[in-house]
């Protein structure tokens, strides 16, 4: 496995993305967590140094582990990766006026060749993608040239004879067309065969399961998102009938969302599955309440409570499963500190280890979204479930800004049902990132018939998106729109007005709380 030194760069993911693609696994350790021991009981075939806001000269900036460059290792430095290796190894480094450059540039060969530029400049030069303060002035000794820009006179170095390599540009991001060849002929230096697979994966990961938790109880809290999804049937491929799936049903799902997934659960994959119908006790909860914070926190309180409710009543576990990513792991470097800003209280279960005394199984850790979803397919999950768009812990509360009603729910089920038929209808739901209905808290006048109407108006919502961090509206057509607006009003008893929801995010969010 390859390890991935991370200085602080905004884009550190994306060189665990590339290498991913490239079947090499990686992980990514923040510099001031990896130190000798942790480089031995690593054992990286490979390592990477990332990019990072800071200078080497600042104080305390960030600086490689000890014995780093003893491994007899290949490594890769990238940006501040590459001063810090120069800085490190005898060659300087400077700052100040005149040597930022950020963008584009381009890359021109010197003579000597490099294995780690195969299939660069068939065309001469190569576009690279800089963004940088400081910049290398003079190498380390055993260093030479390879590349150099108008701007960076030491674009590409490299001490071929120990596999160093330094670079001042991003590789990793797209505005670097050949930075993913740079990345093979790395990881082919190092001796990868780029054999990590799903297959491999699974094997691996249900091997680790076994170990972990013995012949404990494992309970899991099964929203019937893909990633909770993913992570039960693999610990029940694992430990069999030592796992038991919750279901908590808070009464604020789609439209027979509860009966589908307790059916699909129950019959193709047979986990033993509680289905913890409190409607009641959330609903209840609810009444009255119309505070966004209020609705989240509330939801958030009474799911640990259901869910300790009937984990004690299995008889106890000592291990709780949950669906956690790769991103939600990362820790991030953080020179500015300060905390930021909470616009929403996600609801999550993470609560729940510290309230219950559990232990976790986190089985998709280390994997990125999509990479959970090529799981999910190797697992057999019908492809359907693996593209559904992401449905948010506190369900349809969020999507019924003001006092929520059950008369409500039932009308944004309805409303939201025929939406997305009608964007399934018409091809476009893997296009969209996500897309929902909101009922808006109003009645406006309508007339149908001949009849005055006094109800409900419907907000859509459809963004696209890569991450949920940033999102823009989907552009619909007219027609898709005048038909999905007449046949909400149609079949939806209640609803005599429709809006479309063209905010960005930002500066709105996705869900309207
Ligand atoms: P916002 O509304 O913050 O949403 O732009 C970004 C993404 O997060 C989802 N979301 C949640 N997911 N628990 C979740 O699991 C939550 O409390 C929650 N709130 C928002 C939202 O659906 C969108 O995909």
């Amino acid at each position: 496995r390859l390890l991935i030194i991370d200085f602080g760069s905004q884009v550190t993911q994306l060189i665990a993305r590339r290498l991913r693609e490239l079947k090499v696994y990686c992980e990514i350790h923040p510099f001031n967590k990896v130190d000798a021991a942790f480089l031995k009981d690593f054992a990286p075939r490979a390592v990477i140094f990332s990019g990072g806001p800071a200078s080497v000269y600042a104080e305390g900036a960030p600086m490689p582990p000890a014995g780093v460059f003893d491994l007899g290792v290949p490594i890769l430095g990238i940006c501040y990766g590459q001063q810090v290796m120069m800085h490190c190894l005898g060659g300087h480094v400077e700052g100040g006026h005149g040597t930022a450059e950020f963008g584009r540039a381009y890359v021109t060969p010197t003579a000597e060749r490099l294995p780690l530029l195969d299939g660069w400049f068939e065309s001469g030069t190569e576009q690279v993608w800089m963004s940088h303060g400081d910049h290398v002035s003079k190498i380390a000794p055993g260093f030479q040239v390879f590349g150099t820009s108008p701007n960076a006179p030491f674009a590409i170095t490299a001490d071929p004879s120990r596999n160093f390599y330094a670079v001042q540009f991003h590789p990793e991001v797209h505005h670097t067309p050949k930075g993913a060849k740079l990345y093979e002929n790395f990881v082919k230096l190092a001796g990868f065969k780029g054999d990590w697979t799903m297959a491999s994966y699974r094997e691996d990961a249900i091997a680790k399961i076994r170990e972990q938790v013995g012949d404990k109880k494992v309970i899991c809290a099964l929203s019937g998102g893909v990633d909770s999804s993913v992570a039960a049937i693999l610990i029940h491929e694992a430990i069999g009938a030592q796992l038991t799936c919750v279901f908590v049903d808070h009464g604020l799902l789609r439209l027979n969302e509860a009966q589908e997934v307790v059916k699909m659960f129950r019959e193709a994959y047979n986990l033993p599955l509680i289905h913890a119908d409190e409607s009641d006790l959330f609903l209840g909860a609810l009444e009255g309440v119309s505070d966004p914070e209020v609705k989240r926190k509330t939801i958030g309180k009474l799911f640990i409570d259901v869910f300790d409710k009937h984990a004690k009543a299995i008889g106890g576990a000592e291990f709780l499963a949950q669906g956690t990513l790769y991103p939600d792991v990362i820790e991030s470097v953080s020179f500015a500190g300060g905390p930021s800003v909470t616009i929403k209280s996600h609801h999550n279960v993470g609560g729940l280890p510290e309230k219950m005394g559990m232990k976790l199984v986190e089985p998709l850790r280390e994997l990125f979204k999509d990479e959970v979803r090529a799981l999910g397919r190797e697992l057999g999950l019908p492809e359907h479930f693996i593209r559904r768009h992401p449905f948010p812990g506190p369900g349809l509360a969020i999507r019924c800004p003001g006092e929520i009603t059950r008369e409500k729910l039932d009308i944004l089920r309805h409303a939201d049902a025929v939406y997305i038929d009608q964007i399934r209808k018409h091809g476009l739901y893997d296009e969209i990132w996500q897309a929902f209905a909101a009922i808006l808290p109003m009645r406006t006048v309508g007339v149908m018939g001949d009849g005055r109407t006094y109800d409900f108006a419907v907000g859509l919502r459809a963004v696209t998106s890569v991450d949920g961090m940033t999102a823009d509206y989907y552009p619909f057509t007219h027609e898709f729109m005048g038909e999905t607006v007449t046949r909400i009003i149609n079949e939806v008893k209640g609803v005599n007005r429709v809006f479309y929801d063209c905010t960005s995010k930002p500066p709105g969010t996705i869900e309207l709380e």
